[in-house]
This record gives structure tokens, sequence and C-alpha cells, in this order.
């Protein structure tokens, strides 16, 4: 069969025809909203290179999650800007630190709403480096005792969902296992399996204070020429427990979202990152992309390629807009 059987353009003459015949579909419930939370009180405070994005303390983490919850957005991840730093992280795991307090008030208010947290060092540590570091080096396995410590304090604190993002070896094993020591076995951890070395974090570092003060990443996030490793790390993070695995960023590695796919029973889900965010919002203030537009595409391609989960600062505006329909 060809031309002129084959016309599939008829699948397309009008919008009613384009709906049905629609392969996938962006949901509200896809979605999970980053949130900077600090100390103190009526904080909300803007970040120059994430237009649209702040540092909210507790009270005002409070006041957004309303809005969120009326837009039906399902999930938060929370970020933390600490007190006070030192060079093992110390406030990563304090009970009195923004994340634990946004955490429990969240969850007290809105028990069904799914509290995820990043757990991590560089914004806890003054070197701002995602571990422990001996001689100059990050140590991995010093490292997991911290990482754990700072779950199960999450944890402790309401958070439903716990997520390295260190891309230190043997992160969720070390996670699991010191959760279930807690009895917190119905904890989720969502790991940031497949996480590259990415230009496109710059403007999160500003917003999370947390830009390394030497060197940078590459030895513990990935190398962004490899894919066959995405499948190595996969591999290795279901086996020691993982229940979501992430793929990070996401719109220039929607390859790699598609392969982690294909090789896991799992929920992926991938995170559009701060990069991206700034970019689509620096074009549309110059009116030279359609905003709305844009971002809707952007979401469904990261869908298309196999998320289940997008993590974006996009939540907010495509929930609205979702609402209103999209053509
Ligand atoms: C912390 C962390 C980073 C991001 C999420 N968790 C930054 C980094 O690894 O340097 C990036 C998020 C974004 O850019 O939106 N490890
Ligand atoms: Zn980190």
């Amino acid at each position: 069969m060809g031309f002129p059987q084959e016309r599939p353009r008829r699948l397309r003459r009008t919008g009613t025809l384009r709906r049905m015949v629609q392969e996938i579909r962006l949901a509200v419930t896809d979605l999970i909203y980053p949130l900077f939370v600090v100390n103190g009180r009526n904080v909300k405070k803007p970040i120059d290179s994430m237009p649209g994005v702040y540092q909210l303390s507790v009270d005002n983490v409070l006041k957004e999650m309303k809005e969120i919850r009326a837009l039906g957005i399902p999930a938060v991840i929370l970020f933390g800007i600490p007190a006070y730093k030192d060079a093992v992280g110390t406030s990563a795991y304090d009970p009195g630190e923004a994340v634990q307090r946004s955490a429990r008030a969240i969850k007290e208010k809105w028990p069904e709403v799914i509290v995820i947290t990043d757990v991590c060092l560089c914004e806890y540590t003054d070197h701002g480096h995602c571990g422990i570091i001996r001689d100059g080096e990050i140590v991995n396995d010093s490292s997991l005792e911290v990482l754990a410590k700072i779950a199960v304090s999450h944890v402790s604190a309401g958070a439903d969902i716990v997520a390295p993002s260190d891309m230190m070896d043997g992160r969720v094993a070390a996670l699991r296992s010191a959760l279930d020591r807690e009895n917190f076995e119905h904890a989720l951890i969502m790991s940031y399996t497949v996480k590259y070395a990415s230009t496109f974090y710059g403007p999160f570092r500003e917003a999370a204070g947390s830009a390394p003060r030497f060197g940078d990443r590459r030895s513990y996030q990935m190398n962004p020429a490899n894919s066959r490793e995405a499948l190595r790390e996969v591999s290795q993070d279901l086996m020691e427990g993982a229940d979501i695995v992430m793929v990070k960023p996401a719109l220039s590695y929607l390859d790699i979202v598609r392969a982690v796919k294909e090789n896991t029973c799992t929920p992926v889900a991938a995170f559009n990152v701060s990069g991206e965010y700034s970019m689509v919002k620096a074009a549309a203030s110059r009116g030279w992309i359609d905003e709305k537009s844009v971002v809707l595409e952007q979401l469904l391609s990261i869908k298309r390629a196999g998320a289940d989960l997008i993590i974006t600062y996009h939540a907010r505006e495509a929930a609205r807009w979702l609402m209103e329909g999209v053509d």
C-alpha cells in the first residue's frame, strides 16, 4: 500500500479527529513542582536567572501550596538553603532546618500531597560538593553515611519520597537500609539514577547557593557523551531497590529517557532543569517564542520520550494552561 490509498492527512483534518487519535496526553498528575525553602519569616526572594522562581520561607511555602493544590499538582520536591554550612554538611540533617520544617508543615495541612526531598550535600557544605572531601577527593563511602542520615531526617519530618541527587555509588542501597532500620520501609526512593554533569544546572546553583568552590562534578556525575553507562546505573539502582528512576536533564537527553524506559519496569521521571527553564523564559520575555505552546510542546516531548513524571519549574503555569484546555 502507498499513495493514494495511504493518506495520513485524513486523520489530521479536524480538531476532534486529531484529539481522538492523539497517542499521548500531558496531565497535571504527571507534574512535580520544585520549591526552594529557606529559614526565616516572610521571605520571598526572587532568583534573578529564573523569573517566577523564589526562595521561600515556610510561611510562604504554605501560601504557595494553597495554589499548587488548587491547580491539582500532586507533588512538590524541596531544595533547602540552610542557615549554616560546614565541611561535612551537618545542617542537612538538622530537624530545625527549612526542608524538615517545610515537610512537616505541608504534610500537617495537606497529608495527601506527596512531599519529595532532594537528598544531597552540595547546598550544605562550605565547599559546595555533593559528598565528603578527603585529600581533595570526593570520597564515596563516607558520603553514603551522611546521605543516609539526611534521608532518615527528611522522612522523620514527613517526606514521602527521598531523592538522592549526589551520584555516589551505592547510595540507593545505603538509603534503603538506613530507612528500613528506622521502620520507614514505606518511604520511597526516587533516585537521580542517570544524572549528567551538565551546564544546564547553572541557574539552579544560583537559586540553591550550591556551586562547587573548586573543580567540578565530573568525578561523580555522568559524562554527557555516554548512553550505555546510563543503563549500567539503571540496573544498579534497580538492584539496590530504587522505586522511581530519574533522568536529568530532560530535553537534551530524550534518547536516554527512552532507553531507560525500555530497560526498566519502574516509573521513570525526568528533570526539566533550571537552564532549560531559564532559556524559555528569556526568549519568551523578548517575544521571540510563544511561551505557552513552547512549554507544552517541550513537556509533551519529555512524556513522549517515556517519562511518567516530570519535575519542572513550569508546573504551575503548565497546570493552568492544561486547565484552560489545549488546542
Ligand atoms: C543537587 C542538585 C542539582 C540539581 C538538582 N539537585 C544541581 C547540581 O547537581 O549541581 C539541578 C536542578 C536544576 O538545574 O534544575 N545535587
Ligand atoms: Zn549535590
